[in-house]
């Protein structure tokens, strides 16, 4: 079986794993839409956080077709002991053996690259997880998706929410951006985005540490590469200047009805002030003027992740099932 490494400036066989996706996204989780081929392409380029990456597929019999494929992303800062590979495989083509070969693929690509261990992710309950399950893959962290219904949210809920946790916020400014973060922003964004790292994570990962020239080359890839729209709100702290509190959407205009949550962060000493809530608030105030549309949003968090989940709740969120499983097993291990 050919499996064959892509090259970045190949639009057709980006559009076969595109079809691949497609097909395997309306089989295992027809209740979110697939990715637009201009994010997909995209993401295969660059990644969410544009670390470096190889993707490889298996060409099916007709001229520009795929029959499965797996980007591995192979970090470059931190982590460089890791790889992160799925391989997907078109529904008609499974359980003959394709994605073991593929995973093994994957191992042989992330030990020549100095790789020990092998990270992937799976839907929990679903043909994904028991590959991994059979692979002898170890079950980490749980990511629980959340979607809002804007359809069912009273009016008025977003304007009490925001005046409320106003109420509790005093010495805050909210601001607003659309598009890649402003020069002006980058080092507070980076900030924020390093206040990830006290979110819930699984043993042996080390911390992402942003800066403002990182945030500058490898944050908002996406945004660079594609006509999706990103819209932040974020708040400062007036005493300080610094960026509280920072919260993300992304609307790919190809899929109008849904509005993906990027990240929402508080900053350690910001924290208990509402701003999680306030920042969210404001958000979908804006969105419910600029994006008309855009009828649901989702989100996906640690599944102990209890504020954030809250701040969720608290709008209107409500559980997706299935949710997301990290799965890790050291490389040397796949047979
Ligand atoms: C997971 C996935 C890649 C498996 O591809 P595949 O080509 O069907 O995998 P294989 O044929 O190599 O399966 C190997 C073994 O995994 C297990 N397995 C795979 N799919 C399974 C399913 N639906 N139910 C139960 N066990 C399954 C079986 O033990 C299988 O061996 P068997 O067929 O001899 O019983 C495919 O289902 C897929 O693309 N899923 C969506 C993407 C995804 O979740 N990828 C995560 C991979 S870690």
């Amino acid at each position: 079986m050919p499996i064959v490494r892509m090259d970045p400036a190949d639009t057709d066989a980006a559009r076969a794993c595109h079809d691949v996706h497609v097909a395997a996204q309306s089989a295992d989780d027809p209740a979110e839409p697939p990715q637009s081929l201009q994010v997909f392409s995209a993401w295969l380029r660059t990644g969410w956080e544009s670390n470096p990456g190889e993707v490889w597929f298996v060409p099916g019999e007709a001229d520009d077709t795929a029959v499965a494929w797996y980007r591995i992303e192979l970090p470059d800062l931190e982590n460089r002991d890791r790889a992160f590979a799925m391989p997907v495989v078109h529904p008609a083509s499974r359980r003959r053996g394709i994605g073991s070969q593929l995973l093994r693929h994957a191992a042989e690509r992330a030990s020549e690259n100095g790789r020990t261990v092998l990270d992937t992710v799976t839907l929990q309950n679903s043909p994904g997880a028991a590959f991994a399950r059979h692979a002898g893959f170890t079950p980490g962290l749980e990511e629980a998706r959340r979607v809002l219904d804007l359809r069912k949210v009273p009016a008025g809920r977003f304007a009490r929410l925001r005046e409320t946790a106003a109420g509790k916020a005093a010495g805050y400014t909210l601001v607003s951006w659309t598009g890649v973060t402003p020069d002006e922003h980058l080092g507070r964004v980076a900030g924020a985005f390093n206040a990830m790292n006290d979110a819930p994570r699984d043993e042996g990962w080390e911390e992402d540490v942003w800066d403002a020239q990182r945030v500058r080359e490898r944050a908002d890839g996406i945004l660079r590469l594609t006509d999706v729209r990103g819209y932040s709100v974020a708040a400062l702290h007036d005493a300080t200047g610094e960026m509280a509190a920072l919260t993300e959407v992304e609307i790919d205009p190809e899929i109008p009805g849904w509005g993906f949550q990027g990240l929402t962060a508080v900053t350690r000493p910001h924290r208990g002030y509402r701003l999680g809530l306030l920042t969210k608030a404001a958000m979908l105030q804006w969105l419910a003027e600029a994006e008309p549309k855009v009828d649901r949003i989702v989100t996906g968090n640690a599944a102990s992740n209890k504020h954030m989940i809250a701040v969720n709740e608290t709008l209107g969120y409500e559980l997706l099932e299935p949710g997301w499983q990290f799965h890790q097993l050291p490389v040397s291990d796949v047979r």
